[in-house]
């Protein structure tokens, strides 16, 4: 019992700042975390908001390192989180921080989510994942290829998506220019200076 209070402890540490959480990564990913990946806080935040009840499944579109998933995990432990991300380096970094912190509530998928299957999440996190296609954005690697056209599609593709989401559907967006949101979608609170973005699906 003690053993079990002391493990609990010590992971909740790993989750108190940035630093502390990065260093969990490879130093190159590290490095790329103040651009790319999801501020803990920020993480906690849109996890508390879109776990409203017990098992519910929520989609992370475009999940990087994990960093979303695994915050998020910890600290809904009822829930179950899923991360579909394009490049499998990233996937195989989130898999094996994953087993660091022994969470079994979460599921990265490697793969575009374009071949994701959207009736089988409840709520979804997005940051702004696709506005790598721009030129003149910073990138993450030279490992995908980036075009306008794939921006356009993918967007596209997602607003689809959520469209046909029931009522209820909840959605995080961070850093995002608001092409995905269909316009059912209402805005229910926005933090950050409008960068972090809550939204409930109304019609
Ligand atoms: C800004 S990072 C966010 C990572 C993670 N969600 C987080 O919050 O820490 C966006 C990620 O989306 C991925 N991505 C971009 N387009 C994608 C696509 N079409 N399918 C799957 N992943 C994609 C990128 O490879 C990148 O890792």
């Amino acid at each position: 019992m003690l053993k079990k209070i002391y493990i609990k402890n010590a992971k909740a540490k790993l989750f108190e700042t940035d630093t502390i959480f990065n260093s969990l990564y490879p130093i190159d990913i590290q490095a790329l975390a103040k651009r790319h990946w999801t501020p803990i806080d920020v993480a906690k935040t849109a996890a508390d908001f879109l776990a409203i009840e017990p098992n519910t499944k929520i989609l992370d579109i475009g999940s990087g390192v994990g960093k979303f998933c695994l915050t998020a995990a910890f600290f809904h432990p009822k829930n179950l989180f899923f991360g579909i991300e394009q490049r499998k380096k990233l996937v195989d970094i989130a898999k094996q921080t994953q087993l660091k912190l022994g969470l079994e509530n979460v599921c990265f998928i490697e793969g575009n989510v374009m071949e994701i299957n959207f009736s089988e999440y409840h709520h979804f996190y997005f940051y702004n994942s696709f506005f790598e296609n721009i030129a003149g954005t910073e990138k993450i690697d030279d490992e995908v290829s980036y075009s306008l056209q794939k921006f356009n599609s993918y967007n596209i593709f997602l607003y689809k998506q959520l469209q046909k989401k029931p009522v209820g559907t909840r959605l995080v967006t961070f850093h995002s220019l608001e092409n995905e949101v269909p316009s059912n979608f209402m805005l229910v609170e926005a933090k950050m200076d409008n960068l972090l973005k809550f939204w409930i699906k109304t019609i």
